[in-house]
């Protein structure tokens, strides 16, 4: 059985903003700079305490983030739909978890056949599929779905992966597309030469660095390619959440968050040999 969304137990999974932000925010150390820690979110995180830190500062700029690209992704569509989730340098599987929150919170539930998860850090990987376990507590046996690769994406091969082409694959790119060492054309390649059929991608990123990467990657399909619910905003959104620093002066309220986001489905065809 792949995972149903209809079979989870709304009464005994986690959710992310109550038990995984709120719960970073509440057991961050003392004394420590999560953004400093992180190196501003860029690094491999390689323990607790730097997954712990990711969380209490990022969690809520991808949590508003993300389901605002998501209100805007016609997601509705997924509802009893054959689908795949690949997180590209997922961390922590954050975005999947955001994701899971709203298809359950809207009552839209897929039928989920694998969530490839790609990212360097064994640690954050480790934390990301024991999120999504407790997030999908409905079913047990989620592990045998969860296809986690430790890897850099330029490292990723296609035998690597495992795909359907008949299932609708949902490509999160949360605040990834803008780190440096990611290369653009490379990683085109990969996906269109694996993923054949309906894929839609939502990319996300920060509103400062980084725009041109989001536009450069959505501009290689293009050649090839009809894009379709092709959506730009780089709107800033207002959310509220701890924002904390060493000193933690500046605690809850409602605060800004700057964006750039692109997302756009394309079917890819089968690549002639
Ligand atoms: C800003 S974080 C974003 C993490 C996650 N997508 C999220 O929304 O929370 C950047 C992540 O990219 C990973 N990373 C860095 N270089 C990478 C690469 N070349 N390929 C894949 N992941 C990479 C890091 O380990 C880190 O987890």
């Amino acid at each position: 059985m792949p995972i149903l969304l209809s079979q989870v137990n709304a009464n005994t999974r986690i959710k992310f903003w109550e038990d995984i932000y709120l719960y970073a925010v509440n057991n961050l150390p003392d004394n420590v700079d999560p953004r400093a820690l992180t190196a501003k979110g860029r690094k491999p995180l390689e323990n607790l305490t730097e997954r712990i830190a990711y969380i209490a500062a990022y969690g809520a700029h991808h949590y508003y983030k993300l389901n605002t690209a998501f209100e805007k992704a016609n997601l509705e569509k997924l509802h009893n739909q054959e689908i795949e989730i690949c997180d590209w340098g997922c961390g922590q599987a954050v975005a999947t978890c955001i994701l899971i929150d709203f298809l359950l919170n809207k009552g839209i539930h897929p039928v989920i056949h694998q969530i490839t998860l790609v990212e360097p850090s064994q640690n954050a990987l480790n934390g990301g599929l024991t999120f999504l376990q407790k997030m999908l507590n409905g079913n047990n046996e989620i592990v045998s779905y969860v296809h986690l690769i430790c890897n850099r994406m330029n490292d990723v091969s296609s035998s690597l992966l495992r795909t359907s082409e008949d299932a609708l694959k949902v490509h999160l790119l949360s605040n990834i597309l803008d780190v440096s060492s990611v290369n653009l054309s490379m990683l085109h390649g990969l996906l269109t030469e694996t993923y054949t059929g309906v894929n839609k991608f939502i990319c996300t990123g920060p509103g400062n660095i980084g725009r041109e990467k989001i536009d450069q990657f959505r501009e290689l399909f293009t050649s090839q390619y009809t894009l379709e619910e092709d959506f730009f905003t780089d709107q800033s959104i207002t959310g509220r959440y701890w924002r904390l620093n060493k000193s933690k002066t500046a605690p809850f309220g409602e605060y800004s968050i700057t964006r750039y986001e692109r997302q756009f489905t394309v079917t890819l065809r089968k690549e002639e040999s």
